[in-house]
């Protein structure tokens, strides 16, 4: 949800700015803009559209040398994707040059202060405001940036990451955050600050986690990071654990056919160092206090969308090894319904990016109710971690494509293991049967690998179905979320008409959907462990079926039981019931990333959504 890139240093700004936007044109993509101080000269290029159509505009109409530059690529909030809306913004007097992501709730108020002291303002963003704020605190002698981003920031109400150039004060940028995410990247001679390390991860892997209410000030040789007040402020160095070919597409077409194939290191990564050598869990990272964890009475997981489905799939897992009742609440909805939780909840915070804005505020109102935390999240540095009381990372890699695939394995991954700690701590499974567990998912990463390896049938077939004005996925037990995130992915890329439902609730009026040729996805259970969940779906096949329904099959290898009521069947390897998530998922992300393909829509960055959503 907008991402943010300035430099400060000896190269030629723009270009590593326009880089870094590439990278994180995945947070937003509606309109993209930059500005570079030179000599006397602050000078801004933005445009409406995709990041090339700033990139034509430099070329036509090109920015003079500099060293020092800020960029933004953004997803609209407070008025449409035009020009005039792109950041950055400049104050009336062509000084200062602002970005922002966020939302600043009291701009109305600002504006009408603005107005009044003459302040005329072109645009219809919130973020205006700021510029003109700068520039008013900045007198024409003694201009000191930062002292007046700390006057300004203290007087914001809202969420912000804010970066701002002067044209009086060459080899200097200056950011601020509040609830919304911005990372220090530190180098020899130059500096960088971004929305995530992915922006500068070409040229320092060495980055600092900004805290809350912080200013950071970079000039090509020094960082200097103060509270709103100015007083210093404390920040925490770390070393970025991947390079810049894992934010490339590596010879994919997309990001999201590489992080599909990606998924058997993901998934093999996120277990590695967790498991001792006599099979016991180690979580030490999560800092989760042994005695807390057994006197807990129930668990809550908090996460929205993706995230939110791989909570629901660990619900049946940790209920089912702990005998703790777990609930998973969207992250939404969680903090207005007077949640009951306190001392006695682990609350478990699902978060790819960590910034999710949903998630951020219910972790925090989980905790102001005295709640255990945990974070379980891919983006080291990020805010939802850094706010919890502990947090286990899932080792993904970046994702870059906006529909998750990846994180979503993981995340199940390391909920599961969340919940087998759990159980060996408050010792509701034996030993034996942990260690059976340990090694069912120490096999997913091959099976996963087999998956990858049949998907062209479910290609073949999500070509032969784009003309689908509706499909709707059937699942049961841990097949049910698969089917939420069938039809999820199939929204997000093929902007078409998907549901999922529970098999069974479906002759409780969601049948009366089907129609003739209707495609039906089912996630079938395997016919071995829980057998009768098996033969349930298949009498909801039957149902569907006989009114005319277009069944597709998603089965695992040998089960014959259903060849006679599918049109499709789509093979899987045979694994464990609470396993069967991580191999079902992965056909179809393949079926929804190659019917966006095929209806000719883009893949990695889907219309009107972002990857890390920073706003309620
Ligand atoms: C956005 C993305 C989804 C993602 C959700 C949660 O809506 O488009 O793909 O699942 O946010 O994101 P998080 O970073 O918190 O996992």
């Amino acid at each position: 949800m907008c991402g943010i890139v300035g430099y400060v240093g000896q190269k030629q700004a723009l270009e590593i700015v326009v880089a870094g936007l590439r990278r994180l044109e995945y947070r937003g993509y509606d309109s993209a803009g930059v500005a570079v101080v030179s000599g006397e000269e602050l000078v801004v290029r933005k445009k409406a559209g995709k990041l090339v159509n700033l990139e034509t505009l430099l070329g036509s109409d090109p920015m003079p040398d500099s060293t020092t530059g800020i960029g933004h690529t953004r997803w609209a909030t407070h008025g449409g994707p035009t020009d005039s809306n792109a950041h950055p913004h400049v104050s009336e007097d062509g000084t200062v040059a602002v970005i922002h992501n966020g939302i600043i709730e009291n701009f109305a108020e600002l504006r009408a202060e603005l107005n009044a002291a003459g302040v005329s303002l072109s645009s219809e963003t919130d973020t205006e405001v700021v510029a003109h704020l700068l520039a008013l605190e900045l007198p024409a002698a003694d201009r000191d940036l930062p002292e007046a981003m700390r006057r300004v920031c203290r007087r914001l109400e809202g969420a912000f990451t804010l970066v701002a150039l002067d044209r009086e004060q060459p080899d200097l940028v200056v950011g601020a955050r509040r609830n919304s995410p911005l990372v220090v990247g530190v180098g020899q001679g130059e500096n960088f600050l971004a929305s995530d390390v992915a922006a500068f991860v070409d040229h320092t892997r060495e980055a600092l986690e900004l805290g809350q209410d912080q200013v950071v000030i970079l000039t090509p040789t020094s960082v200097t990071v103060t509270d709103f007040d100015g007083e210093p402020a404390a920040v925490r160095p770390f070393t970025v654990d991947w390079d810049a070919s894992a934010a490339e597409k590596g010879g994919f077409d997309l990001f999201m056919l590489k992080e599909i194939a990606e998924q058997p290191r993901a998934v093999a990564d996120s277990l590695r160092g967790r498991i001792t050598r006599d099979s016991r869990i180690q979580l030490d990272e999560t800092n989760l206090d042994e005695a807390a964890l057994r006197a807990i009475t129930k668990v809550v997981v908090i996460a929205c969308g993706t995230a939110a489905h791989a909570g629901m799939v660990a619900k049946y897992a940790i209920e089912h090894w702990t005998r703790v009742p777990v609930e998973v609440e969207l992250a939404s909805e969680f903090r207005y319904r007077d949640p009951i939780v306190g001392p006695d909840s682990l609350v478990i915070a699902i978060s790819q990016s960590g910034e999710t804005m949903d998630t951020l505020m219910a972790l925090r109102y989980a905790k102001a109710q005295g709640a255990h935390t945990l974070a379980i999240c891919n983006t080291v540095g990020s805010t939802i971690p850094r706010e919890s009381d502990g947090v286990l990372y899932t080792y993904a890699g970046p994702e870059i494509a906006v529909a998750s695939t990846k994180a979503f394995l993981t995340q199940i991954i390391a909920a599961y293991l969340v919940g087998l700690y759990l159980a060996q701590v408050r010792g509701t499974m034996f030993e034996d049967e942990i260690r059976g567990v340990l090694a069912e998912l120490d096999d997913m990463p091959s099976k996963v690998d087999l998956v990858l390896d049949t998907t062209e049938p479910v290609r073949a077939l999500a070509r032969e179905l784009a003309g689908a004005t509706s499909v709707l996925f059937l699942g049961r037990h841990v097949g049910f979320p698969v089917a939420l995130e069938g039809a999820l992915k199939l929204k997000e890329l093929a902007y078409m008409h998907a549901e999922g439902f529970p098999a069974g609730e479906l002759k409780h009026g969601p049948i009366a959907l089907i129609e003739e040729g209707v495609p039906v996805i089912v996630i079938v259970p395997s016919p071995r462990g829980r057998a009768v969940l098996h033969d349930k779906i298949v009498s909801n096949i039957q149902e569907v079926r006989a009114r005319g329904a277009l069944v597709v099959a998603i089965a695992e290898e040998g089960d014959e039981s259903i060849t006679p009521y599918a049109e499709h069947i789509i093979r899987i390897p045979a694994v464990p019931t609470l396993m069967q998530p991580l191999v079902a998922t992965v056909p179809l992300q393949a079926f929804a990333c190659e019917m966006a393909t095929a209806k000719g829509h883009d893949v990695d960055q889907p219309r009107n959504l972002a990857k890390s959503v920073t706003v309620e």
